[in-house]
């Protein structure tokens, strides 16, 4: 896919900050198999910070791979992302203890507090907000990570103070 049309296609953040640039740089670079097709996927990403439609357009073609495959290997693994990612990633324990321990109010405060859902990113890009399972600091519990912090024995209350601590 050529540069004007990606701009025709008003694929702005496609063609940003040397984006564009940085992933036909990668394209270039003996990538131009189908069992590069992870590989690809993953440095895109991490161009980008997720994939968009138009960089899965032009791994496509570049590769030589349907796009069908190609969206069925993004959807399949949990690691690619279709949509922008915020700056910091809370992910709340839905495991047996932390539910136990009422993890439900602490996601209804931090539900409260940035207006998103489980699985959602808030518009400003400073958060997404993801659930897991159980990330083996039961005895902490209930717990919730944001970006490589462990946050346990976590209250509602002290929600909004935890959040301010990241930009
Ligand atoms: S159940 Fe939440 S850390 Fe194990």
């Amino acid at each position: 896919m050529a540069l004007e049309q990606v701009k025709q296609e008003k694929c702005t953040e496609f063609i940003s900050d040397g984006m564009y640039h940085k992933l036909e740089a990668l394209l270039q670079k003996d990538k131009k198999s189908p069992e590069m097709l992870i590989f690809v996927l993953q440095q895109a990403q991490n161009i980008y910070g997720y994939l968009p439609e138009a960089v899965l357009l032009r791994i496509s073609e570049a590769l030589d791979v349907p796009k069908a495959k190609i969206y069925g290997v993004v959807t399949f693994y949990s690691q690619f992302h279709l949509k922008p990612r915020g700056r910091n990633v809370i992910r709340v324990c839905q495991g047996t203890a932390c539910h136990v321990r009422g993890v439900s109010r602490i996601v209804g405060k931090i539900k409260e507090e940035l207006g998103v859902n489980v699985g959602e990113t808030t518009e400003d890009l400073r958060f997404t907000f993801e659930s897991v399972a159980c990330i083996g600091a039961c005895g902490l519990a209930p717990v919730v990570m944001i970006n490589g912090d462990t946050h346990g024995r976590l209250t509602a209350d002290k929600v909004p103070l935890i959040l301010s601590l990241y930009e």
